[in-house]
Parts: structure tokens; sequence; C-alpha cells
């Protein structure tokens, strides 16, 4: 009866998992389908404290399991109160590491469970082979993913040399063969050579992410976190746990789909993002030369330009989430509402530095959902709008994705902007975005700069716009 129980508590859980899912994919029901998957994760949790039973031995050892519930929930429930927005890459990366270490513990204590409760040469192959994928994907993860979580709040700097590619694959191979070994021949120094596995693997996930310029670190964080969901499916694996493996599966494909999109949303392979050096902050060459001469706009003549227009077409990017403009963004929106203007915000797929940034940023605001339009939507609406407003975007209305075969970012799909009939740029200066490369659409007679922080610039353009 108890074992059905459990069974029914893992039912609901692997359900959970995957509709909360689905729920994750439109912003209106996304906080739902987070709560959602987060109680199926509950129930699964609490009926294996109390119901699983092992030799009719229940699992015990409760002080234990709940004191470090208890500070797990109140140490992530702080660190998620308390975030930035900006900082909410790092925090992922960091709560990834602590899955993939877990789930390398996981293989660690199995193990040591095996070689010490039987004799070496008898133990299963197969459970070994799962073992040993679960702590190299695991480990890998936890190492990568510190690295990155010390990359993004600045405390690691990018680090490369020559020939450094050539070491990682032999430090994988190496990692790779011993634990075949271990695997295959299983040897009387097989615990010796397990910790060689662990110690392999951690230098390997230091490696393969140092070189990894910072700004891409979104992307390396997404293989990660499916790498984590990987690790923890292997944990699944050992221990027959359904909702383990649902839950590990669904974290590994989730997050393989997300690394491919973004890559796709960038139009770079995987392979360019993980050994080029694109967005390692330094200029990316190959881009022709613009230049030229750009006009700026006053605040008053942007007050009034967007004040009489019939439509006006936000375009937020990473400097609005840096200057944590999005409130203002919202009355500077509900202002020219008021005087009949229609504002519409377009979101491009990598517009800020993780995916869904700008969704979410515009959701704190409390801006409605119904006013976001995708790409593809917003690039038909650009012929009819009269101005756009682009603030602290670069890269993802950079013309020359379509125009330049040079370019860097040649073929990264773009809000095609210089559709509209006026484009106002609101950022703090000509310096390049992201991809570290000139944008010509700052030169065109139809764009005017406003120059300045996000959050300045729309305080100052919304007193004027109130004064009209
Ligand atoms: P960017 O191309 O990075 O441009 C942002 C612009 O904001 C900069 O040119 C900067 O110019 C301006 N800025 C910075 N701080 C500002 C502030 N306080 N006030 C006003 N402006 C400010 O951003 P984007 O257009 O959003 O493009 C995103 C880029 O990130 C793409 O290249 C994309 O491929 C990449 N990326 C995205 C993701 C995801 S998933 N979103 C992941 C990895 C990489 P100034 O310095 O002159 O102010």
């Amino acid at each position: 009866m108890e074992l059905n129980l459990l069974v029914l508590c893992y039912l609901i859980g692997s359900v959970t998992f995957i509709v909360g899912l689905k729920m994750l994919s439109n912003p209106a029901s996304a906080r739902n389908g987070n709560i959602l998957a987060a109680a199926g994760m509950l129930i699964a949790i609490i009926g294996t404290i109390f119901l699983y039973e092992e030799n009719g031995q229940k699992l015990g050892n409760y002080t234990w399991i709940f004191a470090a519930l208890a500070i797990g929930s109140v140490a992530g429930t702080l660190m998620a109160k308390r975030v930035q927005m900006t900082a909410m890459p790092e925090m992922v990366s960091l709560f990834n590491g602590m899955g993939g270490a877990c789930a390398a513990l996981i293989s660690v204590i199995e193990f040591r469970h095996l070689v010490h409760t039987s004799d070496v040469a008898s133990i299963d192959q197969s459970s070994l082979l799962i073992i040993m994928l679960g702590l190299i994907i695991g480990t890998v993860s936890f190492a990568g993913s510190m690295i990155a979580w010390g990359k993004l709040n600045g405390s690691i700097k990018d680090f490369a040399f020559k020939g450094q590619h050539i070491i990682n694959i032999v430090l994988l191979l190496m990692t790779l063969l011993l634990a075949g070994h271990n695997i295959i021949n299983r040897p009387e120094q097989m615990e010796l050579f397990f910790y060689g596995v662990v110690a392999l693997a951690l230098v390997y996930g230091i490696f393969f992410v140092l070189p990894i310029g910072g700004a891409d670190m979104p992307v390396v964080i997404s293989l990660l976190n499916s790498f984590t969901g990987v690790a923890a499916a292997c944990g699944g694996f050992l221990y027959d746990n359904k909702v383990m493996l649902t839950g590990g599966i669904l974290v590994g494909a989730a997050g393989t789909l997300l690394t491919i999109l973004m890559c796709k949303a960038m139009n770079r392979s995987l392979q360019n993002v993980l050994i080029g050096s694109f967005g390692g902050g330094t200029t990316a060459g190959g881009a022709t030369q613009v230049g030229g001469t750009y006009k700026e706009v006053t605040l008053s003549d942007a007050a009034v330009v967007m004040s009489y227009a019939n439509k006006v077409m936000i375009v937020p990017g990473y400097g609005l989430a840096v200057a944590q403009a999005q409130h203002v963004c919202h009355e500077l929106e509900k202002t020219l509402e008021a005087k009949g203007v229609e504002v519409k915000y377009a979101i491009h797929p990598v517009a800020g530095r993780m995916p869904g940034h700008m969704n979410v940023l515009l959701a704190e605001a409390d801006v409605s959902y119904e006013k976001l339009l995708e790409m593809e939507l917003a690039n038909e609406e650009f012929k009819n709008t009269d101005v756009v407003l682009i603030l602290g975007a670069n890269d993802v209305v950079n013309p020359a994705a379509k125009s330049d075969p040079s370019s860097p970012i040649y073929g990264m799909p773009i809000l095609e902007v210089e559709e509209a009939k006026h484009v106002i740029v609101n950022k703090r200066s000509m310096k390049p975005g992201y991809a570290g490369i000139e944008n010509q659409l700052f030169f065109q007679p139809k764009t005017s700069m406003l120059f300045g922080d996000a959050k300045k610039a729309l305080q100052d353009l919304l007193a004027e716009v109130r004064n009209l």
C-alpha cells in the first residue's frame, strides 16, 4: 500500500514537471508553471523521505535530512529574493553547479557502497558505467558552473593559452580512459582510479570553461545545465527512481534545446561559442568599417515626436536591464497611451544576456504581456510604426547582420527597425555592444541619438512628455 502511495507521489511529480515546463513557455503562465513543478518536486521529496523502504527499513536520519532541507530552503529563498535581475545568470550558474555536485556525490556514495560491500571483481559493470557517467558529467558541470559563476561576478578573468584546446581534449580522453579501465577491467586499485577520475573531471571542467569569453557564459550555463540533467538522470537509473529519471531527462533536453536556440538566434555554431573568441570582450574583427556622422536629438524634440505619433515601438536591450529602467519605461508607455499613442515592445530572442531577459524585466514592471511582440510580428509592424525608441540595444538592431557578409553577426535575425519612420537610439556613447562591432543604424538619416543612462534619459523624457 505504502509503496503504491510512493509510486503515486512520483507519478504526480513527473506529471507536474512536464505540465510546469509547458507552462513556462508562456510569460502569462510561467509563474504558475514554476510553482506547480516546485509543488510536484516537494511531493516527490516528502514521499521519498517518509514512504521509501529498503529491506523493510525506512530512511531514518530525519534530523540530518530536515536540517539540510532547512538550511538549503532558507539560503535558496534569501538568494532568490535578493538577487538583482542583472545577476540572474550568475545565480542560475551557482544553482546549476550545486545540482551537478549532488549528482556527482550520488555516484561517489553509491561507488563506495559497492566497493565496500562486495568483491571488486564481481561488481556489476552496468552499475559501474552509470556511476562513472554520473560522476564525470556531474563533476564537469559543477566545476564548469563554478567558473562561469566566478566569471559573471567578475572574480575570475578570461584565461587562455596557446594549445589549451588540445590540452582539454587530452584531459577529457584521460578521464574517459581511466573510467573505462575501471568499468571494463575492474582493477584492484579501482577506488584509487575512481578518485583519479574525479580529479581529472574537475580539472577538465575548469579548463573547459576558463577560455570562453565572459559574455558567452549564458550559452555555456545552458549547456552545463543540460549536463546536470543527464547526470541526475544517471542517478534515476541507478536507483530505478522514475521521478529522478523524468526530471533529469527534462532538464537535459530543455538545456540542450535552449543551447541550440540561443546559438541559432545569434547565428553562431556551438563550436564557435566554445572555442571561438567572439564575445570575449575584445572587438570582433572582420566587419566592414562603418562610420560617418550621426545626429543627436534633444529631449524636448524626442518628446514631441513621440507624443504626436500614432504608434511607438520600444526596443529594449541589455542597457535597459543594466540601468534598471524598466519601471520608468512602463511609466512612459502609460503616459504616451493616455495621450492616444499606441505603444508596443519589440522583443528579440537574445536581447540582453539570458533567455527571456527582456520578458522577465518588463513583467517585473507590470508591462502587459499583450504589448510584447516577438521578433517576427514586430518586423511586420515596423513599417506602420512612426517612432522606434531603442533603449540600450545594439547588436539586435544592427543591419550589418543582413547586409554585410563579412560581419561576425551576419545571418543573425534582427529587429528591422529601419523600416519605421523615425528611430531614436538611447545609449551612453557610440561604443559597440556585445559583439564588439559598430552599428550602421546609428549613422542613418532617419536615426537620432539620445545619449545618457537609460534610466536618467527616460525620467527626463517622461517629464518632457508630461509637460506637453
Ligand atoms: P548589446 O548589443 O550588448 O548592446 C547593449 C548596448 O547598451 C551597448 O551598446 C551599450 O552602449 C548600451 N548600454 C549599456 N549600459 C547602458 C545604460 N546604463 N544606459 C543606456 N545604454 C546602455 O545588447 P543587445 O542589443 O541587447 O544584444 C544582446 C547581445 O548579447 C547579442 O549580441 C546577443 O547575441 C548576446 N547574447 C545574448 C544572450 C541572450 S540569451 N540574451 C546570451 C549570450 C549573448 P553604451 O556603452 O554606449 O551605453
